[in-house]
């Protein structure tokens, strides 16, 4: 596979780092603040190398990100979407992608661990639901470099809870000044240290608590599954499936 990184900080790197070691090849990096062999932008990459079967990973800034997957689409390459804080402009940018009849594989998360999560979340909040005296919240921890915040795991993460608790109808993030609503599902954000990613869910009465939770160790599992992920969405452009795809593509499952 023929890689083009878009963002070359820490997500970028070590995807450079397993994707060499699974023998694919790095044709590019694209990152307009580092130096040293390092394309400005897709269009300075272009210049120099043409078109090409590469598949494109995103791995750079909230404000980055709309940009760059206009960028890869007008050129037709497969891109992976790791980038966070975007999702506001989903619908707009998966009709662009598929107008250009481009692909786009795009994650809140990539860790097969979190894919995994989200569908136990799922059957807890439908198996809690009926159950009144349980109250449902949430929260996510990440380092303090991180630019964003709700995390887009935790978004995903609501929105599994809202799709499966009727009793939960909207979400509120972080400070609230007033009790929260019945029907309001309160989520915090901690940014602290070096922490990769905690994610949890609190359901609780006056008698117990109920949590899940899910603690990435490290980048690692992330970088797999971009890895995986964009394996996938390669094939899928060489036998001519085009669009905009998620994790529940290439796991293949139901979805949460
Ligand atoms: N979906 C997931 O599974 C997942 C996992 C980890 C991180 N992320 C997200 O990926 C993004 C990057 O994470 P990171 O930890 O590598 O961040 P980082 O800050 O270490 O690196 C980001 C890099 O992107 C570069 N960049 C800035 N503007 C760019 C542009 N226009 N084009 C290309 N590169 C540009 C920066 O110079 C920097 O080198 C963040 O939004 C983060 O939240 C998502």
């Amino acid at each position: 596979m023929e890689i083009i990184l878009s963002g070359y900080g820490k997500m970028g790197q070590l995807i450079e780092k397993r994707a060499l070691e699974k023998g694919h090849e790095i044709v590019a990096v694209i990152d307009p603040v580092k130096d040293g062999g390092v394309f400005r932008s897709v269009g300075d990459f272009e210049k120099k190398h043409g078109t090409g079967n590469y598949v494109a990973l995103d791995f750079s800034a909230p404000g980055a990100a709309v940009q760059n997957i206009k960028d890869f689409a007008e050129r037709k390459i497969p891109l992976v979407v790791g980038t966070t804080g975007w999702y506001d402009k989903l619908d707009e940018l998966s009709a662009f992608v598929e107008s250009k009849q481009s692909s786009m594989l795009w994650a809140s998360n990539f860790s097969l661990g979190v894919n995994l999560f989200y569908r136990v979340a799922a059957y807890c909040a439908a198996m809690i639901d009926p159950y009144n005296e349980y109250d449902a919240g949430g929260y996510e921890i990440h380092h303090n470099q991180k630019a964003d915040s709700p995390s887009g795991t935790a978004k995903t993460l609501a929105e599994i809870v809202l799709k499966n608790m009727k009793r939960k109808t909207k979400t509120v993030w972080d400070k609230l000044d007033r009790p929260p609503k019945p029907d309001e599902l309160h989520f915090a954000s901690l940014r602290v240290g070096a922490e990769p990613g905690v994610h949890g869910l609190i359901f609780d009465s006056s008698a117990d608590n109920i949590e899940i939770r899910h603690t990435a160790r490290n980048r690692e599992g992330l970088v797999y599954g971009a890895i995986v992920a964009a394996e996938w969405l390669e094939k899928a452009a060489r036998e001519g499936k085009r669009g905009v795809f998620t994790m529940d593509d290439v796991l293949g499952r139901m979805n949460a």
